[in-house]
């Protein structure tokens, strides 16, 4: 059970859930999904990360993101990741160890709207799927804009959950639950296509946009962990009643059995550069 105090968005606070450990599980599986993988690469491009280059995660979580960092930036460069979970702070330091092909990764117990850096000491600074979880997004993005170098970027990447599609054979339920759920857990849901006048508000210059789609017409293991906890949430936040939130699920489930499921989530990235 999750205590009255929490925050309903378990990001916020990992250590404090009483399931940290499936959520370390859950982040590193959808790290592997491979629609993930392609968007989370198609934005570390687009952030134009290079060989030799420090690059800073804000959010790290297991290290997904840090390692494929690595591996663009080679042995040259240097790569640090930050998180102000404990739990899975431990869990990246394991899978982190393994990374080959890049420069050693460094990690540290930190909460993004205090970076432990002096200023300008990265090339880049990247926070993915981390804004639409922090209570002051603007803070985070500051910090992460003084301490890379002039010239340097900040790149951010979001969802957005004002943009998710899903079939289902009752429309009106499903639009529902996605938007109550989102309301009620996120500060920010529509996180995603508000990153570049983030970056602008920061200070940064040149924003960019990258906007991408997660698409999924499987049920993936994360998407499914994901309809389901929207499912669990529609209950406790008292949206639906436990038998409707079985019966969204059941519909989902028939869909796929007859392959004909389709799920697609909207992913903005934005990057800035320091003046
Ligand atoms: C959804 S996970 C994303 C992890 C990783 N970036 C990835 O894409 O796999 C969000 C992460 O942000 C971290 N987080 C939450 N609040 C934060 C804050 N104020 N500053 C930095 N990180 C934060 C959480 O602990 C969690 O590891």
């Amino acid at each position: 059970m999750t205590g009255p105090s929490l925050h309903p968005d378990p990001w916020r606070d990992v250590d404090a859930q009483p399931n940290a450990a499936q959520l370390a599980t859950t982040l590193e599986l959808r790290g592997r999904t491979r629609a993930q993988a392609r968007l989370r690469r198609r934005f570390l491009r687009f952030a134009r990360l290079r060989p030799g280059d420090a690059v800073l995660e804000v959010g790290c979580g297991t290290g997904v993101v840090l390692r494929d960092v690595a591996a663009m930036v080679g042995r040259r460069g240097r790569v640090v990741g930050v998180d102000p979970s404990r739990s899975i702070l431990s869990v990246a330091r394991t899978l982190c160890r393994r990374a080959q092909g890049g420069p050693r990764i460094t990690l540290r117990l930190a909460d993004g709207a205090r970076l432990p850096f002096a200023a300008g000491r990265f090339d880049a600074a990247l926070a993915i799927t981390v804004i639409l979880h922090v209570a002051d997004p603007l803070t985070v993005v500051s910090e992460m804009a003084r301490v890379v170098k002039r010239g340097g970027r900040v790149g951010l990447q979001d969802q957005d959950f004002g943009v998710v599609a899903v079939t289902h054979p009752d429309r009106e339920l499903t639009d529902r639950i996605m938007r109550e759920v989102a309301a009620r857990v996120y500060a920010e849901p529509y996180s995603g296509r508000r990153l570049p006048g983030l970056l602008l508000a920061a200070g940064l210059e040149r924003v960019r946009l990258l906007a991408d789609v997660y698409q999924d017409t499987t049920l993936e293991p994360f998407t499914k962990t994901f309809l389901e906890r929207r499912a669990e949430n529609a209950v406790k936040f008292g949206v639906v009643d436990a038998p409707t939130a079985q019966r969204w699920l059941d519909g989902l489930t028939a869909l796929v059995a007859r392959g004909a499921f389709v799920l697609t989530m909207n992913y903005y990235g934005a990057v800035g550069v320091k003046p």
